[in-house]
């Protein structure tokens, strides 16, 4: 596909491009509501990991890719999703506390507020010395004028949603439900959800079952397909 096709700005759609050049062609502003789990930089535990080192087994040392397309620059989609969203509209973006300092500032420079630090309290946790990690951050982000999300009262800055175990679709899916808590807080039915790294697509099934319109890029094809499958069904 290339990036005259019309259909880059076609929504109910997942198409299997690189989010970066595809975004440039896109309308300023066309996009209600941005939901996000983008690819980032793994860097797990320090660098003691010798014989003598007194760190429990099953803590990781490594940078540990978890996918292909995984090291990409935060400035380098940043600016482009804060100018196709629509003002007064929300973003959510999830990051973990290594990338969180640089994912808040680029966020920032671009133009976007911090409404909230947001906490997904998971079901499992990661083996650490510094505290044990059961949880994962989400950046609740505005453009423009602030709006005050749907479930006002009744939605907490810490949630518990079970992560997924075993079969995952992706190395990094994110739970349906947990999607649908940020999609149904910051739009309404009818409005378009945007992922511009959906992975096998968790954001645009969510988007779909609470009617809002929804378009993902992926670039890696055999996520593509599987995202294809699912909001197919
Ligand atoms: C953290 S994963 C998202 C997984 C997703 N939350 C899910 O539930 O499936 C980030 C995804 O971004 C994709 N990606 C990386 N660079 C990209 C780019 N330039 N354009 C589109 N997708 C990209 C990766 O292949 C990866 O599948």
């Amino acid at each position: 596909m290339t990036l005259s096709d019309k259909r880059i700005l076609e929504v109910n759609n997942i198409l299997n491009l690189d989010s970066i050049a595809a975004m440039k062609n896109m309308e300023s502003e066309c996009i209600d509501l941005l939901v996000t789990d983008p690819p980032y930089e793994t860097i797990t535990g320090g660098r003691n990991n010798g014989k003598n080192s007194k760190r429990p087994k099953g803590i990781l040392t490594e940078n540990k890719n978890l996918f292909t397309h995984q090291n990409i620059k935060i400035s380098d989609w940043m600016p482009e999703v804060f100018r196709i969203l629509k003002q007064e509209s929300h973003a959510y973006i999830f990051t973990n506390l290594l990338n969180l300092t640089e994912m808040l500032n680029e966020s920032q420079k671009v133009g976007f507020k911090l409404h909230n630090l947001l906490v997904w309290e998971k079901n499992n946790c990661v083996c650490s010395q510094y505290y044990m990690k059961n949880c994962e951050y989400v950046l609740f982000l505005r453009k423009g004028k602030a709006k005050w999300i749907n479930d006002i009262g009744g939605s907490k800055t810490v949630h518990q949603f079970n992560n997924i175990i075993g079969n995952k679709t992706h190395p990094t899916e994110k739970p349906v439900e947990l999607l649908k808590f940020y999609i149904a807080n910051s739009s309404n039915e009818g409005d378009i959800v945007f992922d511009p790294f959906c992975g096998t697509g968790s954001t645009l099934v969510a988007a779909k079952e609470l009617n809002r319109q929804y378009l993902g890029y992926e670039i890696d094809k055999e996520y593509f397909d599987i995202g294809i499958q699912r909001v197919k069904q």
